[in-house]
């Protein structure tokens, strides 16, 4: 077990040991037994970590402070409307600073082609770990929470199958930052990972590369199609989800009249009947629901949204209490 994680940086699990993570993981299974018995954690008491947001959230801005409160610690949510982070501030003065009030720095800045520069940037100037609660590329939290999840659900994650899907969503165009770090982590674990989206969806040509590499080292697979019914065939996990087509176009009229195109991109009951019988639907939320995907799946018995979502916590505070000690 590598346990020296003091000081380190999670802006992607990729630039993580796998040995890392398993410890992660390994913490994080603790850490939830003992709140499931009532023990208390204070490995963090008396430390303060400053959470940044430059866009909105639900469950990484509650399950970060509700975290660092169960870890004897205090979470400070600085967001950009009512602070000077998103003018002004520059990213090194923030690392810089901030590092010295704070034991730990975590931030969300999902704006194109500049949140994880500047994720980086204030990593540079910081003298404390900072922790990506997502960018436009990396969404490492939610990947760690949804491979315990699929641990819990499927055991062994070596050989098992997974769709990582485009779905359509009305609602504006999301980050590709979740089947990015999917793809990248799930093939360490030696999955077998259909990413299927249609062609204007395409990822980072760079993260397709390392996934690939990823697969090849630890024997899992990565196979690409443009067919979300074939993609759904026979698998035993199913996560489909909206991401903009980013590196088509950056343009939003464009891109709502390119996503029209495929509004059929729903996972239906239908769809999730092509899956494995006892496949499991996971989704890192907010959903568009009956858009992406029906309430019949998301509320049905196959669905694991709710356990998902509250891995977040339990990872969450593993790192922190990993890395801000
Ligand atoms: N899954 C996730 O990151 O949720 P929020 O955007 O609500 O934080």
């Amino acid at each position: 077990m590598q346990t020296d994680l003091r000081g380190r940086d999670m802006i992607t699990t990729q630039e993580w040991t796998k040995e890392e993570i398993e410890t992660v993981l390994d913490v994080a299974f603790d850490l939830k037994r003992e709140r499931a018995t009532g023990q208390s954690h204070p490995l963090l008491r008396d430390k303060a970590l400053a959470m940044l947001f430059f866009f909105t959230s639900t469950r990484t801005r509650a399950s970060f402070e509700a975290g660092m409160a169960q870890l004897g610690g205090h979470a400070a949510f600085i967001e950009s409307h009512t602070t000077q982070i998103a003018h002004g501030d520059t990213a090194r003065e923030i690392g810089d600073i901030l590092g010295r009030y704070f034991d730990g720095i975590s931030i969300r800045q999902c704006d194109w082609k500049a949140g994880n520069q500047y994720i980086r940037d204030v990593a540079a100037a910081s003298r404390v770990p900072v922790l990506n609660m997502q960018c436009e590329v990396y969404h490492p939290f939610q990947v760690l929470a949804d491979l315990m999840t699929i641990i819990e659900k499927k055991g062994d994650p070596r050989g098992k199958s997974i769709a990582v899907s485009w779905a359509y969503a009305a609602s504006y165009q999301k980050p590709s930052s979740v089947p990015q770090s999917l793809i990248l982590l799930l093939t360490r674990f030696g999955m077998n990972v259909r990413l299927v989206h249609p062609p204007e969806y395409r990822l980072r040509a760079e993260i397709l590369e390392q996934a690939q590499e990823n697969a090849r080292r630890h024997g899992g697979t990565l196979e690409t199609s443009d067919d979300m019914d074939a993609g759904f065939q026979d698998v035993d996990i199913v996560y489909p989800k909206s991401w903009g087509c980013w590196l088509t176009t950056e343009d939003p009229d464009e891109s709502a009249a390119i996503a029209r195109k495929y509004e059929d991109w729903i996972c239906d009951e239908r769809r999730m009947g092509l899956a494995k019988e006892d496949a499991i639907y996971m989704h890192c939320l907010p959903a568009d629901r009956n858009i992406e995907v029906t309430d019949g799946v998301i509320d049905g018995p196959q669905s694991v949204v709710y356990d998902e979502a509250e891995n977040r916590l339990h990872v969450q505070k593993a790192v922190m209490g990993l890395t801000m000690r």
